[in-house]
């Protein structure tokens, strides 16, 4: 192979790290002036109800996220059984607190608890999830964008707009491409569809009933993948040259699959065996990366870019509660 298409087959592995800190430092820094401005710090508080380890996890890196940029960030541990008028009376408190500027429940809730019903009794302007109704119509209202990464007028769920910024901050290029999204959760996959439609991709969002997934994936420009299944994305779903973004966090411990997915990949399985799980996106990333122009790895692809938008939306909250202009 001559050096020339070598190179042009190089692929660029999309991390997420380095742009999740440049977020952070923007937030960090919105914070600094809004002190300095006389406004009050922006307060986060999360909402964990029962005992989900992963929850646990997740939530405590948000909160601890926040207080890495000035923001204040709290957890109301609430237990598993609480009822669903208790729950609501706490989220009625924080709803009225002035000082309370963003509110995350942790999902999922426990079974006996109505999550929509939840969910649309966050107050919308601290809906930093943006997973109230007024949120969600705002984005799917929202006039195309008028230049690339102009922010949506309402608050936005975190891990797709983190998406957005990455696609934005490498450079890729998204007015009049085709995005194919696989998975259509209200987290990622439809709210990923409403982003991308207003940077005028054009966007087709498939799911567990999508005929031919694999012809329909190979259309992509670019690829988002969301679907919680470990590796099923493999290269028969790309084609060459397409942008390939990884959503899942899938823990494995099959050992066996481990081995599959990363041939000679000692350090994988010796880190696999120290653990007894590995995590694995839903990119089968070993053979998709060498038809993929950009990829996104897992773990250190899209995962840090949530907490770190997270962030971006509880700053915005704030200072919009307060009165400033909405851009963070
Ligand atoms: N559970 C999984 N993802 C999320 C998220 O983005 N926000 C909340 N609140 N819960 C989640």
């Amino acid at each position: 192979m001559s050096q020339e298409t070598e190179s042009i087959q190089k692929t660029r592995i999309l991390k997420g790290k380095p742009v999740a800190a440049a977020l952070h430092s923007e937030v960090a820094a919105g914070v600094d002036a809004l002190i300095a401005a006389g406004a009050r710090r922006p307060k986060l508080v999360a909402m964990l109800v029962g005992d989900n380890p992963a929850s646990a996890v997740y939530v405590s890196s948000k909160t601890k996220a926040c207080r890495d940029v000035g923001i204040d960030g709290e957890t109301l541990d609430l237990p598993r059984d609480i009822e669903h008028a208790r729950l609501m009376d706490h989220l009625g408190e924080l709803n009225e607190d002035p000082g309370v500027d963003g509110i995350l429940v942790q999902l999922p809730l426990p079974d006996h608890l109505p999550e929509r019903e939840v969910l649309e009794s966050v107050l919308p302007e601290k809906d930093v999830d943006g997973f109230h109704p007024h949120n969600v119509g705002g984005m799917w209202l929202d006039k195309p964008a008028r230049r690339p990464a102009d922010p949506p007028s309402v608050l936005t769920p975190a891990t797709p707009t983190g998406i957005m910024e990455l696609l934005h901050r490498s450079g890729i290029e998204l007015s009049g491409k085709h995005a194919v999204i696989v998975g259509r959760s209200a987290i990622v996959g439809k709210p990923m569809a409403a982003l991308l439609l207003r940077e005028h991709c054009t966007v087709t969002l498939c799911h567990s009933r999508t005929r031919d997934l694999p012809s329909v994936c190979r259309l992509a420009d670019i690829l988002i993948a969301a679907v919680g299944r470990p590796a099923m994305i493999g290269p028969d779903h790309v084609s060459e040259g397409t942008v390939v973004i990884d959503v899942g966090i899938n823990r494995v411990t099959d050992r066996a699959l481990i081995e599959h997915l990363y041939p000679g990949k000692a350090k994988k399985l010796a880190r696999f065996d120290s653990r007894g799980y590995a995590v694995v996106g839903d990119v089968d990333y070993t053979r998709v990366k060498p038809k993929a122009s950009a990829i996104t790895p897992v773990p250190g692809g899209v995962g840090p870019l949530t907490v770190a938008q997270l962030l971006v939306n509880t700053l915005r909250a704030s200072r919009r509660r307060q009165g400033l202009d909405t851009e963070a």
